[in-house]
């Protein structure tokens, strides 16, 4: 008799109650070694006098590929704040009002990154929002050799810039020259690279990882070659330009069409941001782990795709910015665009 009394009760009670849960942002995007809070709230309609018991669950689906997995469950309001390491994930459940099912994750690392989505379940009723995690840039990096290293030739082709105009084409590519120093904790790291390029103290020099014949035969060393202090007016070389960690995002433009080189510009302006340039790709590439196996504009009229996961079909088994080099500009590729501020930290 009681039974059927409250189960009349809970149905006259809920008729027209509705759940909802949403999250403020679809995007966003984070420091490397940072915490953000992923935000999701829920409530009803109308408002309930009493609380309710509600599952919270978020569940994670990596930016590297993978099963979409569970990282978290809490009953509200039982649990007021559950810890659970997961992945040297730290995730923290907040509760700073009613409704607030917002996850803390601390202390992230590049393959933190993906879609992360938050369920509400209360009874019947079935509710999810997601947020997408992004990294940006990276924190703490006040070393004079931290950044990353990318040789550079001219659009008029190999060997065609004087010590000047090597200079001027990093600056134009938001780096500046490399130094020897960077240029030989880029050859630690495994550059390997077969023409030979200006440096900031005015040698010209290349690293080699992979001795082979075009570069010098297999009989030297492994090393960074130097051919010691060229005429700054005279001689024509490459270049290594340097790029810090980025203040910004680079980003993949989303569009139904490929473009060229005009519209691709325009397209980025269009979407509150510029075209990419190639110091700011490798530093995206580098530092947030830019990752697309699609080649996109650049500012230099480059055609470039950054890969950090290898795999078939997108060029060699090392991860690296692949160039397509200089196309005639109206040809039809995809673009990188870079939006300096970030607005969500
Ligand atoms: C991140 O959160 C943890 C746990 O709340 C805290 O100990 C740490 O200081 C925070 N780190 C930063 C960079 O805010
Ligand atoms: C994520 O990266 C960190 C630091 O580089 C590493 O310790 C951890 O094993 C990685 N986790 C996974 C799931 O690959
Ligand atoms: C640079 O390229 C231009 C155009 O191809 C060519 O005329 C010029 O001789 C080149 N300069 C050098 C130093 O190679
Ligand atoms: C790109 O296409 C537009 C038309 O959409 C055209 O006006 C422009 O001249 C083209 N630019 C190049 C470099 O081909």
């Amino acid at each position: 008799m009681f039974r059927a009394f409250s189960i009349v009760l809970f149905v006259f009670h809920f008729s027209g109650v509705r759940l909802h849960v949403d999250s403020a942002q679809s995007t966003l995007f984070a420091v490397r070694g940072g915490n953000i809070t992923l935000p999701c709230r829920f409530w009803y309609e109308p408002e309930l006098s009493s609380p309710r018991e509600v599952r919270i669950k978020w569940s994670w689906l990596p930016s590297a590929g993978g099963r979409e997995t569970d990282v978290l469950v809490a009953i509200f309001p039982h649990n007021k704040q559950i810890i659970c390491d997961y992945h040297f994930l730290l995730l923290v459940l907040r509760r700073d009002f009613p409704g607030d099912a917002s996850l803390l994750v601390t202390d992230l690392h590049l393959n933190d990154t993906g879609h992360y989505r938050c369920e509400v379940v209360d009874g019947l009723e079935d509710k999810s929002t997601s947020v997408d995690l992004e990294l940006q840039g990276i924190i703490n990096c006040a070393r004079s050799d931290c950044g990353v290293v990318f040789p550079y030739q001219h659009p008029r082709g190999r060997y065609n810039m004087s010590f000047h105009g090597a200079q001027q084409v990093c600056e134009e590519q938001d780096s500046s020259l490399a130094t020897f120093t960077q240029l030989f904790q880029s050859f630690k790291e495994g550059l390997n690279w077969c023409n030979a390029g200006w440096l900031a103290d005015g040698t010209v020099q290349y690293p080699i990882t992979r001795p082979r014949v075009p570069c010098g035969g297999h009989g030297l060393a492994p090393g960074v070659r130097s051919y010691g202090r060229r005429d700054r007016h005279l001689h024509h070389y490459d270049v290594f330009c340097f790029s810090s960690s980025l203040q910004g995002r680079v980003y993949v433009l989303q569009s139904s069409q490929k473009m060229n080189l005009t519209e691709a510009e325009l397209a980025c302006e269009e979407d509150g941001a510029q075209i990419a340039k190639v110091g700011q790709l490798y530093a995206a590439w580098k530092f947030t782990g830019l990752d697309h196996c699609d080649a996109g504009w650049l500012a230099d009229g480059s055609v470039r795709y950054a890969i950090t996961r290898p795999r078939k079909n997108c060029g060699p088994p090392e991860p690296g910015v692949r160039t397509f080099g200089f196309p005639p500009p109206h040809h039809k590729h995809g673009a990188f665009c870079y939006k300096p501020q970030n607005q969500y930290i």
